[in-house]
């Protein structure tokens, strides 16, 4: 049986309902585009063997089809079968999964993953979320599923049910509510083709403790550019909410809102629009978690500038830099441009 994409309203089914992860699974089987907790943010999914459905997702986020997507598995075991693990993925796939790092490895899963999923590359993105909604509807469905964060080109991440309808409602078939995602920044991603694993994108698990179990440092990508084409999340303006950043501030011009950290008051903050504290208690973790909420309230309450005080650069902190610094780039003039 086959669904039509888009549907004229999103169904939300609450994860824990009787059926719903089974009707989500359903759904996935027949083409259609369903939205899911992960333990990083919602992703969209479909089915990553289905060209249409694939077809409909990159036609419902507005995303252009040369970007590839991550394949997510119910296990490790599933992820093996889809890629060549070299003894550097193998490390960081038993000792990481399931959790939030995707592995970049060359594709050997034949027809489970389609070429238009991957954009055609001969190398494949594979994670195993660590979320329990996320792994259910995995096993129920078989096979992988591909999603890409569940926001329509261009905005930031969706760390809640609500967030996906905001961007997506009546493009997709349904969203999988299981709450507010822990993490709260995308996965890591680590390129494990060549000799040196390298990091194409920071994110919910720390660069020190890939660095540690793989008993070496990770390599950067040797320009911005070198990443840029084939992982768009490094592409400069992304992540955006519509009102312009100021980062690292050490004073607050009236009328900004201030999004501080671990209780920093910069001068200034009386003529605030707004406070937000992402983690008075200066927990990087709790501060990820938060961000992209943070970004959507503050868009959604009309300020039109934020002004973001230094966090620290260590552990989840190097991911936040980088979002953040993504969200403060020069902007494309056309919102639809895809990015
Ligand atoms: O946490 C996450 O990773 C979320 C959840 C839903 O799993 N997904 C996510 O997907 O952030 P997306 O599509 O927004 O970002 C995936 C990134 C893109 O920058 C894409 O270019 C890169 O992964 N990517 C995927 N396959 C790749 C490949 N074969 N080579 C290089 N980069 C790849
Ligand atoms: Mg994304």
């Amino acid at each position: 049986m086959a669904v039509s994409a888009p549907e004229r309203s999103t169904r939300l089914l609450a994860a824990h309902a009787p059926g719903a992860v089974e009707e989500a699974a359903r759904l996935l089987a027949a083409g259609g585009l369903v939205a899911f907790p992960t333990e990083t943010v919602y992703g969209l999914g479909a089915d990553a063997a289905n060209p249409d459905a694939v077809a409909a997702l990159y036609a419902a986020k507005g995303r252009p089809a040369f970007n590839p997507l991550i394949a997510h598995t119910a296990d490790a075991a599933a992820a093996r079968r889809l890629g060549a693990f070299n003894a550097d993925a193998a490390r960081l796939a038993e000792r990481f999964w399931p959790g939030p790092l995707t592995l970049i490895v060359p594709f050997t899963g034949g027809e489970g993953v389609c070429d238009l999923a991957r954009a055609g590359l001969d190398t494949v993105g594979l994670r195993v979320p660590s979320h329990p909604d996320a792994r259910a509807l995995l096993a129920a469905f078989g096979g992988a599923v591909v999603a890409p964060s569940a926001n329509r080109s261009g905005h930031v991440s969706p760390t809640e049910a609500g967030h996906v309808m905001d961007d997506l409602a009546g493009r997709i078939h349904a969203v999988l509510d299981g709450g507010p995602t822990p993490v709260g920044v995308e996965s890591t991603i680590v390129d494990c083709t060549g000799a040196d694993p390298v990091l194409l994108r920071p994110g919910g698990l720390a660069r020190e403790a890939i660095e540690a179990a793989l008993g070496r440092p990770l390599r950067l990508p040797m320009s911005e550019s070198d990443a840029a084409p084939l992982s768009p999340g490094r592409l400069a303006s992304h992540y955006a909410p519509r009102a312009a950043l100021r980062l690292d501030v050490d004073a607050v011009e009236p009328g900004e809102a201030l999004v501080t950290f671990a209780g920093a008051r910069p001068p200034g903050i009386e003529a605030a629009a707004t406070v937000l504290d992402l983690s008075p208690a200066g927990s990087l973790t709790e501060a990820a978690a938060r961000l992209y909420g943070a970004l959507r309230g503050l868009d959604a309450s009309g300020v039109s500038a934020i002004a973001i005080v230094p966090l620290p650069r260590d552990g989840l902190g190097e991911a936040i830099a980088d979002r953040l610094a993504r969200a403060a780039a020069p902007r494309p003039s056309d919102p639809e441009m895809p990015q």
